[in-house]
């Protein structure tokens, strides 16, 4: 049976942050009943036509799926373990956001089979985490990750740095408490500001500037540097792991395999009778919650994906990870051999500056590489 990751999304949130455009949105009532039972159903829908699959990881994502109560949790997991058949080491993931509140249901999510959190603590930082506009203070996102540490056999989180004014030493000091905090994974990514979030206002305004470019590469390379320092490699962009503890869940993702994705705004790939189909939903909570109930899915719009864009897609995600695009993974997934995804000479020119690397086995982009992907990809891919 081919694998399959399935992720289900929760947009709901307490407060937006003024950074984020995820599929996020602020209620006074969350209609948790009327959510779930459509999730449910969504999911229902999803196996009939999915089949059989071996099931490899399952992803809680937001919003804040910390405001899903345990039992609603535990319920699409035995939805979800009766359509398909799960791995012995099935990865089950719950992004969680460190308040009291939700720190003090963890023991209910781990009853209810999930075994890894990511939790959102984004700085360490009282004046940063104002600016970011976090609902926690550090102290209770210490208290989140140690009780985290007893209760989930893996657990991960989340810092935004290269803020504004934040200087090298700054953060190399609030990794490092950082790091001595962590697990298994580290997400650490770099501010970036997002059309139609609070901060593209302020920012278009002029109330605050992001760190220059080569100040935010010494930045990286520092992060890089540092976590190293305590074992965690960075495998991905953003993603830092000892080895055994990368996101299962992601690498799905990143080496371009099926996964299904259920929920307001989620979206799927997925290996169908009819092709590779790119699933998405409608982003409303209830615009798709009242579809579900009629069509039983919230389903936008589906397109198969064709050979070129499977290349496309292929790269842009096997790229950013370390151990980079396996050749024969590539080919047999996208049904074009690597080397004709990619313009030659533009191929030629990223291994002369040591961006890229081709071996027998695999093209790999270098730290260097990595850090320019935006940039490089548009011209590399065919
Ligand atoms: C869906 S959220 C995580 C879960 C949870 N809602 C929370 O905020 O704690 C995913 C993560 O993406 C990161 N993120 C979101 N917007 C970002 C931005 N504009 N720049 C950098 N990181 C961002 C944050 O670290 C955030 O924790
Ligand atoms: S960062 Fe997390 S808590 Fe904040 S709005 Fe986005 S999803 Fe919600």
């Amino acid at each position: 049976m081919d694998p399959l990751a399935l992720y289900i999304h929760w947009p709901f949130c307490l407060a937006k942050c003024p950074y984020c455009d995820f599929n996020s949105h602020v209620r006074e009532q969350i209609p948790q009943a009327r959510m779930v039972a459509a999730l449910r159903r969504e999911l229902a829908y999803e196996a009939a036509r999915i089949g059989p699959r071996r099931l490899t990881s399952i992803f809680f994502g937001g919003g804040t799926p910390s405001l899903l109560d345990p039992e609603n949790v535990a319920a699409l997991i035995s939805d979800a373990a009766g359509f398909f058949a799960p791995d012995e080491t099935i990865e089950i993931t719950l992004e969680a956001n460190p308040t009291s509140i939700e720190a003090g249901r963890f023991a209910a999510y781990r009853a209810a089979g999930v075994n890894r959190v990511s939790i959102g603590v984004q700085s360490f930082d009282p004046v940063a985490l104002k600016f970011l506009g976090r609902e926690h203070s550090a102290a209770q996102a210490v208290a989140a990750i140690e009780l985290a540490r007893d209760i989930f056999p893996r657990l991960s989180f989340d810092l935004i740095y290269a803020r504004p004014g934040q200087e090298e030493a700054g953060w190399r000091a609030e990794l490092r408490r950082a790091l001595s905090l962590a697990a298994d994974h580290l997400s650490l990514y770099q501010l970036t500001i997002e059309p139609g979030t609070r901060f593209a206002v302020l920012h278009g305004r002029g109330e605050f500037a992001l760190p220059e470019e080569d100040a935010a590469a010494r930045l990286y390379d520092a992060t890089a540097e540092e976590a190293r320092h305590f074992g965690l490699e960075p495998y991905e962009i953003s993603n830092y792991a000892k080895p055994g503890g990368e996101s299962r869940h992601n690498l799905s993702y990143w080496c371009y395999r099926d996964y299904a994705g259920i929920g307001p705004g989620a979206h799927g790939r997925l290996s169908l009778r009819e092709g590779l189909v790119a699933t998405s939903r409608h982003r409303g909570p209830e615009a798709w919650a009242d579809l579900v109930e009629r069509h039983g899915t919230g389903a936008h719009q589906e397109q198969i994906v064709t050979l070129e864009e499977r290349a496309r897609e292929a790269l842009l995600m096997g790229l950013r990870l370390a151990s980079g695009i396996v050749l024969d993974d590539f080919a047999a997934r996208t049904g074009v051999a690597l080397a004709d995804a990619v313009e030659p000479d533009i191929l030629a020119a990223c291994i002369e500056e040591d961006y890229l690397r081709l071996t027998d086995t695999a093209l790999i982009a270098t730290l260097e590489g990595r850090k320019r992907l935006d940039a490089l990809l548009p011209a590399l891919v065919r």
